[in-house]
């Protein structure tokens, strides 16, 4: 199983390639986002695919519309064949069932593997302020917790969640969710811009199933090696 997703956060698909080649053949899968995506669009994502056929991308796109624009966007994800794609789970049940049902359909048609559909719950960026400032009123983790509930009734594969609240998530939806949590450091690393962050380790103990991990690998001198180094902290 793919653990560790390597955020590749670059406009341009050259570098984006290089980088995926170098981390998926350590082990990695892909993650390419709305950095990547608004750049270059489905045909980035093809190209990243086709120089490295072997890599799992993780689409990280975070659709939220009305429920049948985001099945035909996921329709497309779908075609471009990607292990991963996720939306926001506050777009709501019908939104992300619709999403669901159109993966499945999608990819029954062409004969593809489904994608695996996660949903966002409180992006990390957003505080209790700011969750009182659209509306929402209570703890944070409780609308987490929330989200993720009705994200697992809905009948997605996960959800994107930091390692603080991997604990708190399973203890409240059991063992069967992904779990796919950004925010890690390996131990001695640059925290940079991310503000709560536990190391791999300390994330697949409490629960991960996958982690994301940008810069620690892509600004390594060797970003192979610093896959490796962090893969075999898990062994
Ligand atoms: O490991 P690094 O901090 O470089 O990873 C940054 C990547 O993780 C970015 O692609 C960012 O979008 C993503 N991310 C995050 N925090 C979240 C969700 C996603 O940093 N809560």
């Amino acid at each position: 199983m793919t653990q560790i997703y390597c955020a590749i956060d670059t406009p341009d698909v050259a570098r984006a390639t290089e980088l995926a080649r170098l981390v998926s053949d350590a082990g990695c899968g892909v993650k390419l986002g709305l950095e990547f995506f608004a750049s270059n669009g489905p045909a980035g994502i093809a190209a990243v695919s086709k120089a490295c056929p072997d890599a799992q991308i993780f689409m990280d796109v975070k659709f939220h519309d009305i429920p049948n624009t985001v099945a035909g966007a996921l329709r497309g994800a779908a075609r471009l064949g990607v292990a991963y794609v996720n939306v926001h789970a506050s777009g709501g049940a019908d939104m992300m069932r619709a999403g669901q049902d159109a993966l499945v359909d999608e990819s029954a048609r062409l004969g593809l593997p489904t994608p695996k559909l996660l949903a966002v719950t409180v992006l990390t960026s957003i505080d209790e302020v700011a969750l009182q400032s659209v509306g929402m009123q209570g703890p944070a983790k409780d609308q987490v917790v929330r989200l993720a509930r009705l994200t697992q009734q809905s009948g997605l594969a996960g959800i994107v969640c930091s390692g603080q609240e991997i604990s708190l998530v399973r203890a409240a939806l059991g063992a069967d969710l992904v779990l796919m949590v950004p925010g890690i450091r390996p131990v001695g690393s640059e925290v940079g811009d991310q503000k709560r962050v536990m190391t791999p380790k300390e994330a697949m103990d409490a629960g991960a199933t996958h982690l994301v991990i940008g810069r620690p690998i892509t600004g390594a001198t060797d970003p192979a090696a610093a896959a490796r180094a962090i893969l075999e902290t898990l062994s």
